[in-house]
């Protein structure tokens, strides 16, 4: 079974229930993901792994949404959610035609060789000045703690990256304009990155 497909049986509802998780690094990181994300408008998104649009709702006002899910029954938002892989997506749409590719929570399913491709994907989807916007979970503090109990207590396979292999991948899929900012969990524990590339 695909690390992916541990949604198939859930609902949006079930997928909203929240968890210790949601308190210890969620809603920390959320006090500087959510008013980055608010100020995001007037594009052309591709929203990668949206599942119950927690925040894609963010972006709907000011911006046209499309997104594409493994697990597209998860999205009940008025957009449309094509079934699909992060790794394929730049067959959905025109080459160079997006403002951005964005993607929260979505990039721990992604193994090295994944993750270098959902790159080169969303490299070939974002017009000239269109940036890649996504989370990445750190290989530092809660983010170890999350990928390595993901993986003995849940038998989920799930990753993590350091900021250099982020940077490597990303140049290697011809991003040029690189920022890595951390967002940090409980008690300023390191937890994960917002990645903004163009
Ligand atoms: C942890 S949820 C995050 C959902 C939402 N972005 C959020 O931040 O609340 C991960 C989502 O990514 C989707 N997903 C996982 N691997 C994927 C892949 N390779 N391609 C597309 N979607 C994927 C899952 O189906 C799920 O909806």
């Amino acid at each position: 079974m695909a690390n992916y497909d541990r949604y198939k049986a859930q609902t949006a509802e079930s997928y909203e229930n929240r968890c210790l998780m949601d308190y210890l690094v969620r809603i920390p990181s959320d006090r500087k993901l959510i008013p980055f994300i608010s100020q995001i408008k007037g594009g052309k998104i591709l929203d990668v792994g949206p599942g119950s649009g927690r925040y894609t709702k963010l972006l709907l006002n000011d911006n046209e949404v499309v997104g594409i899910d493994r697990n597209p029954h998860l999205c009940r938002l008025p957009i449309k959610v094509h079934q699909g892989d992060a790794t394929q997506l730049a067959q959905l749409v025109e080459a160079h035609s997006l403002d951005m590719v964005f993607s929260t929570w979505m990039t721990e399913y992604l193994n090295p060789q994944q993750l270098s491709t959902f790159f080169q994907q969303a490299r070939i989807a974002i017009k000239q000045g269109g940036e890649l916007v996504t989370t990445i979970i750190s290989k530092k503090g809660f983010g170890f703690l999350y990928i390595t109990a993901a993986g003995l207590l849940r038998g989920v396979s799930k990753y993590n990256y350091s900021k250099r292999e982020l940077q490597d991948k990303l140049r290697e899929a011809g991003f040029k304009e690189i920022s890595i900012v951390n967002l940090s969990s409980w008690l300023g524990i390191p937890w994960a990155y917002l990645v903004i590339a163009g």
